[in-house]
């Protein structure tokens, strides 16, 4: 199916790795009448990830690929590429999508890819974001939806929420206020893009036809 065909909604490819509350945001957003676009698969590299149920209760088609299945990282994600093209979509979205991507993957979907890391970039890219703001003593913690590029964690941020951090807040405490944001956030630049409103231009954002500052839109708390 095409655009057109779809009512002209966007259409959205969500990849996942896990439980998926990101992916039921963006279902969620997709439901409403006046919504732009239209999840139309999902697909976990983890047959077990919970996410592959939210999929499933929403009637949506969702697939594993297991990548312990390939015998490299290129094999796997033509595999990941010819899936996706199946479902002709105008948008890739990583939510919780636990892969290093190949740069040929990077470059197919550029312009895209979009992804979700939960730290305020460029501050803590990789893993373990919440422990690391804690251990720095930021006053502030958050985190950034971007368009993906070769740089892990590090393509043009599209928007930010920002958070206060507490005395007595843990990793754990963290996470989850800022998975509170992240449920605002995703839908909204997902939203902008199937508006038309958000474009990548080379290494910066576009939203309504006027550059985002580097840091993205931001949202504070
Ligand atoms: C989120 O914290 C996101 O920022 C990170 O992976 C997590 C996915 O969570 N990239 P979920 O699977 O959407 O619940």
């Amino acid at each position: 199916m095409t655009r057109q065909q779809d009512g002209g909604k966007c259409r959205v490819v969500v990849l996942i790795s896990g439980s998926g509350t990101n992916l039921q945001a963006l279902i969620d957003a997709a439901a409403r009448d006046d919504a732009s676009f239209s999840v139309c698969s999902v697909i976990s590299n983890k047959p077990g990830a919970y996410g592959l149920a939210r999929a499933g209760d929403a009637g949506i088609a969702a697939v594993a690929i297991d990548h312990r299945d390939y015998g490299d990282r290129e094999t796997f994600d033509r595999a990941l590429m010819e899936e996706i093209d199946c479902h002709r979509p105008d948008l890739v979205v990583l939510a919780g999508f636990m892969r290093i991507l190949t740069p040929e993957f990077v470059r197919h979907y550029s312009g895209r890819l979009l992804n979700i890391h939960p730290s305020l970039l460029p501050k803590y890219q990789g893993l373990n974001t919440h422990a690391r703001a804690l251990e720095a003593g930021d006053p502030e913690h958050g985190v950034t939806v971007h368009f993906v590029t070769e740089e892990l964690d590090g393509g043009p941020t599209i928007v930010q929420a920002a958070i206060p951090v507490k005395d007595d807040d843990t990793p754990d405490t963290l996470a989850r206020r800022i998975q509170v944001q992240e449920h605002v956030i995703y839908p909204l630049a997902v939203s902008w893009f199937a508006e038309g409103r958000l474009r990548m231009v080379e290494d910066r954002c576009q939203l309504d036809g006027e550059f985002l500052p580097r840091s993205g839109h931001r949202i504070e708390n």
